[in-house]
């Protein structure tokens, strides 16, 4: 198996990604999100690249059992019944749900890679499960980080590092490219404390600067989950078996 990490969605064509089999990942905080919303129950996740397309397809679609969440400058939107802290995403106000779901980095990154065959959501929440079913499945795969703003992000990358590393493990002859082995690497000198990580990172320091201090500590738990969220049909879903 070959393994490439992309470090922003946008340096790559939606078309890219026909056909493979993908990862994405956000850790601060759209994974996390949609992990949980799905571990609690929600029915399906519709990421959207806009919040003006939120709005239309939040209309008459999904027989009126759905809700908008997600964020603009880590801030719930006017108008969105939710945020994007997955602390919002409890089983009373999602269970049963679609949830039209928009982030600055997150959902676009989804939508980014639709086309692929296979689409994962991953956090470090999910790691081992993801990596399970990534050596189940044996096809070449391309970890994506949803980044900020359009660019590096830490702590996508040191989850993709962990990633990698967790797929070495389960195959010896994994071929790297060399953002793959440079995640590797950065994961190895500050993947140790994830939680510090998060803290220090750029992101993490605006989320406890608004407010989302919290998110952080949820955010930084490794494999406490084996929730895998795979998207099919322009939403993501639980994938069968994999709801704990
Ligand atoms: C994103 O998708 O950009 C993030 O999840 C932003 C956030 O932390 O709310």
């Amino acid at each position: 198996m070959k393994c490439n990490v992309i470090i922003s969605p946008f340096s790559v064509d939606e078309l890219y990604f026909t056909g493979k089999t993908t990862v994405v990942i956000d850790v601060l905080r759209a994974s996390n999100t949609i992990i949980t919303a799905l571990k609690n129950g929600a029915k399906e996740i519709v990421p959207v690249a806009s919040v003006e397309f939120a709005v239309k397809v939040s209309g008459g679609m999904f027989g009126g059992q759905t809700l908008l969440g997600g964020e603009r400058n880590t801030k719930k939107i006017d108008g969105f019944a939710l945020g994007n802290s997955p602390l919002e995403y409890s089983e009373k106000a999602i269970s049963g749900k679609s949830i039209v779901f928009f982030t600055t980095n997150g959902s676009r990154a989804i939508v980014k890679a639709k086309f692929s065959e296979n689409l994962f959501v991953c956090s470090f929440s999910n790691i081992a499960a993801v990596a399970k079913h990534l050596a189940k499945l044996k096809r070449d795969f391309e970890i994506v980080c949803a980044g900020r703003n359009n660019s590096f992000s830490l702590e996508d990358s040191i989850c993709a590092g962990k990633l990698v590393l967790y797929m070495q493990e389960l195959d010896e002859n994994l071929e790297l490219s060399d953002s793959s082995n440079a995640c590797l690497a950065l994961n190895k000198i500050l993947g140790k404390n994830i939680l510090d990580m998060l803290k220090n990172s750029d992101h993490g320091k605006l989320l406890i600067e608004n407010g989302f201090g919290e998110d952080l500590i949820l955010c930084s738990k490794l494999n406490n989950t084996k929730v895998v969220p795979f998207f099919r049909e322009n939403v993501v879903k639980l994938m069968p078996g994999n709801n704990t």
